[in-house]
């Protein structure tokens, strides 16, 4: 059952439960990412935000639940296999390969989505025009670069596997202005062209203010409020991620 008409969502996440030994973070979850739209993710620090992404990216087991990319039951894949099959996550923290070179990430990229050898240096050039930033730094070790940057590189990098969906934890977060409006800019571009979006993200009123479609309030790693954008207004959503204070 694959998603050809592209109708279904392409990622379909069904009672996903998450724990770290005894304790659960994230309770019976569920949540559907259609082509072309970012669902926001939101909610007070500790909620289950982080520890729901790492569950449907694979990067922690599921005690509970199934996750579908494009129909096809991945919950038992591990992360890679995931990337390989279109499902990429932006970890928290800007994380690159801080000690490669920018090439050198976006390369690892490329690789991690099975793009040919062959098609390397047109891909790279895809994305250096995508990210002029990238480009002009393009020999530099990531290291090296702003934080801003290497925001923009894990984000890139992500993009080289070639994700249908892509999940991306608080990209906004210790960002100057001036990128907070690039990494905005970047994932609506990529909703424009397609991908499946799920974004965690604290600036509430970015999330309504027109880059989410849908948005889900996470509390104590329960759906404490869901909806389209379009029907919130920030004070609902602010009061929902802060009613258990
Ligand atoms: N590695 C871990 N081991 C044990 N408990 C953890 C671990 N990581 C997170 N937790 C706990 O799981 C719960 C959810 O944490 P999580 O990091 O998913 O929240 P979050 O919504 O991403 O928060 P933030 O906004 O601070 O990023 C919290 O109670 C947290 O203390
Ligand atoms: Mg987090």
């Amino acid at each position: 059952m694959t998603n050809t008409t592209g109708t279904g969502p392409l990622l379909d996440a069904t009672g996903i439960r998450v724990a770290y030994g005894d304790l659960v973070a994230v309770w019976e979850v569920s949540l559907r990412l259609h082509a072309g739209s970012i669902t926001a993710l939101v909610g007070r620090n500790g909620a289950g935000k982080t520890t729901l992404i790492n569950g449907l990216c694979g990067l922690l087991p599921v005690k509970a639940g199934t996750v579908l990319l494009d129909g096809r039951d991945v919950t038992a894949l591990p992360a890679w296999s995931r990337v390989a099959l279109g499902l990429t996550v932006v970890q928290e923290g800007k994380r690159v390969f801080r000690e490669l070179t920018v090439r050198d990430n976006l390369v690892l990229g490329l690789r991690g989505g099975g793009v040919k050898r062959a098609d390397r240096e047109d891909e790279l050039a895809r994305l250096y025009e995508r990210f002029p930033i990238l480009g002009e730094c393009r020999r530099q070790r990531a290291a090296d670069l702003s934080g801003g940057q290497q925001q923009m590189l894990a984000i890139a990098t992500a993009l080289a596997t070639k994700p249908r969906v892509l999940l991306v934890d608080e990209p906004s977060s210790g960002l100057a202005p001036v990128f907070v409006d690039l990494v905005f800019e970047a994932l609506s571009a990529l909703r424009d062209e397609g991908l499946a979006i799920l974004l965690v993200e604290q600036l509430v009123d970015e999330v309504l203010g027109g880059i989410a479609e849908e948005v889900i309030v996470l509390e104590r790693g329960r759906v404490a409020l869901r909806d389209r954008a379009a029907n919130l207004a920030v004070e609902d959503v602010a009061a929902s991620i802060y009613s258990s204070l």
